[in-house]
């Protein structure tokens, strides 16, 4: 693990992904196995409910491979059959919690983008945020130098906190926009424009140099 005075963040308690088993019927997706110089670079979206940002991303970027996750049985069902229907070869659904997936199979510094569009937890439970967990420390470890990582959100205070936290607390360079009110990536961004609530977007970048504990780290 890095010297803790070298990180490149603020956040003091360090995630455990020891403690974490092994997602059931776990098997490494092939595209992580390619170890050829010419492998397209991956992209990895967290909670990607029915798939329709997934689908239409993997059609739009055909040099890019999507790995979409999705933890919801029935929504992966509904998702996992429009994409063996649609049989695009840089798609690739995983039914699994990401936290414990992304663990199990990605490596340090391999990821050029990661989205999270509408996380949407209780709201009561700060916990719950993304930018509050210490596994964001472990997530920008697989991410590679100039990465990105795209939040979307219509609730004002999600988003409020979420670029308080990349700015203080995870020290990344950040931008915040509005989601243009005719965009129609996911169900619940359809559902939240159509009700004429705002919506935003922030962009985090991870820096030369970044330095996190888990750089190194890897599944024995
Ligand atoms: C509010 S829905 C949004 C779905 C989709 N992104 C959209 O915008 O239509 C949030 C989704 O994230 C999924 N999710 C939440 N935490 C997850 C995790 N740790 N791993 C995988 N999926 C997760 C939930 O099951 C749910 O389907």
């Amino acid at each position: 693990m890095t010297n803790e005075k070298h990180l490149s963040h603020k956040q003091s308690r360090p995630f455990q992904p020891t403690k974490l088993s092994k997602p059931r019927n776990f098997v490494i997706p092939e595209i992580l196995t390619n170890k050829q110089k010419s492998s397209p670079p991956i992209v990895i979206e967290i909670g990607a409910g029915k798939g329709m940002h997934a689908l239409s991303f993997a059609k739009q970027n055909p040099d890019k491979h999507l790995i979409a996750i999705e933890r919801t049985r029935n929504k992966f069902e509904a998702f996992s059959k429009i994409a063996d229907t649609q049989q695009l070869a840089n798609l690739t659904p995983v039914h699994a919690d990401a936290i414990a997936w992304i663990v199990q199979a990605i490596a340090p510094n391999s990821i050029s983008q990661i989205y999270l569009l509408y996380p949407n937890p209780e709201q009561h439970n700060p916990n719950q945020q993304w930018l509050n967990m210490p596994f964001f420390e472990f997530l920008l470890s697989r991410l590679q130098t100039g990465g990105k990582i795209v939040l979307a959100t219509n609730i004002e205070q999600y988003m409020a906190n979420a670029q308080e936290q990349a700015g203080t607390l995870w020290c990344l360079p950040n931008t915040r926009a509005e989601v243009p009110a005719n965009s129609q990536r996911t169900h619940f961004e359809i559902k939240y424009l159509a009700r004429k609530e705002t919506c935003w977007q922030l962009t985090m970048v991870k820096p030369k140099g970044y330095q996190t504990r888990f750089d190194t780290w890897q599944v024995s």
